[in-house]
């Protein structure tokens, strides 16, 4: 352990001079170097000015070092000369200093420091500890000690009636303190006490100032990087007149106690009769820090280090997320929460608008009812798929919507056109369906292919779609209407299989359209008569047109065609027509020739007759159809008869015939899908 009191001082030595040659006022101010003009006597003056004792010793790099290896010592450093005190208007001074104390243990201090005003300059007799330095415990309390003192005291002594362990006294011929407070300073605005800590290592600056007119004694504190305090921190009024000899000796004690603590003066001014002059704290020297405050100190300069730059990371990953966010934002999603139950089936934005190179018309495949759709080859698996947009306005609507799809997307028949997933954004809604490199039937019939399609072909198109139909009505554990068979809504795979798509899709687009003013889902031709009045769908109008379709597919025209002659415009009414004229097959396809087989073709026309019978009743269901269709069923001759004899509306225009029958509708109405409603 050691003890040292270390007096740095300044390289500017003003020294002002009295009559008889004395100096009475100076100021050590700043960094003592030794290239300057001031000199440094060995003997451990400053230049003669300062006079050290007891363990204060003067080291070779112009530090004032008060050392020794023991505790229990003091140490004094006081100015080499007499003040002729007398020579003041009744001993008026100031003086100024700036100390710091830097305790070995944070926490544990001791004892302090004090201004001293005395006659002596080394204190005869005087001991460490709780004395400070400059009484011990004889002299002490006598009142021909003639010592005037301002005690920093970092230890509570109760036999001097110490307040605290860390407080500011005034103190005359003794250490019982005539007035004390705890260390700290009124702010100059507020006049809000602020405490200080005396052994915290941070210089702190004092001031001493006596005036001998009005006898009054100041004592103020503060830290030094605030101007002077207004409001001193002790003020007493007192006559020094008693204590003051002609002739005075001033300057600093120090002691330690069980525990080391470096005592620094780093500056000091001091003049009689006036104000001390101004220390000036951009020269003041730097503290040497003991290990503990230099391992603070690292610590401190590690964290100065990391603290910014990994407050610099964090920016710089918040300005990159922010900048990939808007950079993404175009292709952002949010998923809400009624959505995760259908995770599996909803795919990301991002990729679908990356497989359709966002949604170019270059890769456009098509334009539906519902929307548009687009070829896309998916990112990471590079599958193709169809990605249909449809945009849909109710927000109410979207999530009933999205369930739908879901159970669509859970069906898996060999004649339907998987649907894979879907991707909502906001109003917005992709379904991603298997990709149908061949295209609709639609263009084998009427579009660049036409006629290329020969009755095989025909024939097994008809059937597959019979059979996916079949499983969405009959065969998957809910009823499913598809509400929009045509020859476009066909698709052909592969292998030259027909595939039924868009399933269900009219029902969802139809969600939350007022009854009274929607448009029945559908196409011309293709809509049963029930349905046009209704708007309701069945099976049945599933049927119905199903029936058309079969129509249209064997006889190579639409279900309504405006150019053709009056009698052929409605295509069921033309096939039945030629069935009452006996010669059902006139309506086959002429694009076929001959190439057909009659039995085939003669079964599709009448089947396409039946089912497409403006009685709902009267239109057999999809099992049954499946049955004729696959020969494990004959259609029976009544059915013909039966078709024969409801059809009579020769009499009425036939389009108005088709839409304004009056039977009532037969067919039961399933619901689309029994779950969730
Ligand atoms: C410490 O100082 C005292 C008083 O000056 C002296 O007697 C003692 O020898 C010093 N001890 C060391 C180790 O310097
Ligand atoms: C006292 O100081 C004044 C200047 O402040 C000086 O003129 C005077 O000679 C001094 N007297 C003594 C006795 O030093
Ligand atoms: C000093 O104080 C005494 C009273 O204590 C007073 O009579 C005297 O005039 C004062 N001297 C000066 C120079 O003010
Ligand atoms: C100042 O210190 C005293 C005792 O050390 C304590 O009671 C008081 O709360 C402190 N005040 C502030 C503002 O820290
Ligand atoms: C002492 O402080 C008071 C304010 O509390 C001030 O009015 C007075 O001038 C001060 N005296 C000296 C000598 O600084």
């Amino acid at each position: 352990m050691s003890y040292r009191m270390i007096m740095i001082l300044s390289l500017l030595v003003q020294i002002g001079t009295s009559t008889n040659n004395i100096p009475d006022d100076f100021i050590f101010n700043g960094y003592l170097k030794l290239d300057g003009t001031a000199e440094l006597g060995s003997d451990g003056l400053f230049n003669g000015y300062l006079k050290l004792d007891g363990t204060a010793e003067l080291g070779s790099d112009g530090l004032f070092t008060i050392s020794n290896s023991s505790r229990q010592e003091s140490g004094h450093a006081f100015y080499n000369f007499p003040i002729h005190f007398k020579n003041s208007t009744n001993g008026s001074f100031s003086t100024s200093f700036i100390f710091a104390m830097v305790p070995e243990f944070r926490h544990l201090s001791g004892h302090g420091l004090a201004f001293v005003i005395s006659p002596t300059k080394d204190l005869p007799g005087s001991l460490p500890s709780q004395y400070l330095g400059f009484f011990n415990a004889k002299n002490i309390g006598l009142s021909t000690n003639h010592i005037l003192a301002v005690e920093l005291d970092t230890l509570q002594s109760p036999e001097f009636n110490d307040i605290n362990d860390n407080h500011v006294g005034i103190d005359i011929n003794s250490l019982i303190s005539i007035k004390s407070a705890p260390a700290g300073y009124f702010a100059d605005k507020t006049g809000v006490f602020n405490n200080l800590s005396l052994a915290s290592g941070n210089p702190m600056q004092v001031w001493v100032e006596y005036d001998g007119i009005h006898w009054q004694f100041n004592v103020t504190l503060s830290p030094i990087n605030l101007p002077k305090p207004k409001q001193p921190l002790l003020s007493l009024a007192l006559d020094l007149s008693p204590i003051l000899l002609d002739y005075m000796y001033f300057g600093f004690s120090s002691s330690t106690g069980a525990f080391s603590t470096n005592h620094y003066i780093l500056g000091w001014s001091f003049k009689l009769d006036g104000q001390a002059p101004q220390i000036d704290l951009s020269r003041l020297p730097k503290l040497p820090r003991n290990r503990q405050q230099n391992e603070d100190k690292h610590i401190k300069r590690i964290l100065a280090i990391i603290l910014p730059l990994i407050a610099f990371l964090i920016l710089v990953v918040i300005i990159f997320g922010a900048f990939a966010m808007s950079r993404t934002k175009k292709i952002m999603e949010v998923l809400e929460d009624w959505e995760v139950q259908f995770g599996p089936h909803r795919f990301n934005y991002k990729d679908l608008f990356i497989a359709t190179k966002g949604f170019k018309d270059k890769v456009l495949l098509g334009r539906g009812g519902f929307g548009r759709v687009y070829h896309g080859v998916l990112p990471t698996s590079n599958i193709q798929v169809a990605v249909k947009r449809v945009s849909h306005d109710s927000r109410q609507g979207m999530r009933e919507f999205v369930a739908e799809i879901a159970t669509i997307g859970r069906l898996r028949h060999p004649n339907l056109v998987r649907l894979l997933g879907y991707c909502r954004r906001n109003q917005e809604l992709l379904l991603v369906y298997d990709f149908m490199p061949n295209g609709s039937l639609e263009k084998y019939l009427y579009g660049q292919l036409k006629g290329t399609l020969n009755w095989k072909q025909r024939f097994k198109i008809i059937r597959d779609i019979a059979s996916g139909l079949f499983y969405l009505h009959q065969q998957w554990v809910q009823v499913i209407i598809h509400r929009d068979i045509k020859a476009s809504n066909i698709l052909i795979d592969n292998e030259f299989n027909g595939r039924l798509g868009d399933f269900g899709l009219a029902k969802l687009c139809d969600h939350g359209i007022d009854p009274q003013t929607s448009h029945v889902a559908g196409t011309l031709g293709y809509i049963a008569p029930e349905m046009a009045r209704t708007g309701k769908a069945s099976t049945s109008t599933d049927l119905f047109a199903f029936g058309a379709f079969m129509l249209e597919v064997v006889c190579g025209r639409r279900p309504v065609e405006p150019r053709a002659s009056p009698d052929e415009v409605i295509l069921i009414d033309w096939v039945f027509e030629c069935l009452e004229r006996g010669n059902i097959l006139k309506a086959i396809d002429q694009q076929l020739g001959a190439e057909y087989v009659v039995e085939e073709a003669e079964l599709i026309l009448k089947l396409g007759l039946l089912c497409s019978h403006t009685i709902a009743a009267a239109r057999p269901s999809m099992s049954t159809v499946v049955q004729y269709l696959e020969g494990e069923a004959q259609l029976p001759a009544e059915d013909l008869i039966y078709i024969i004899k409801s059809r009579d509306f020769s009499e009425a225009p036939k389009e108005q015939a088709l839409l304004s029958i009056s039977i009532p509708p037969i067919a039961i109405s399933e619901p689309f899908i029994s779950q969730g409603r």
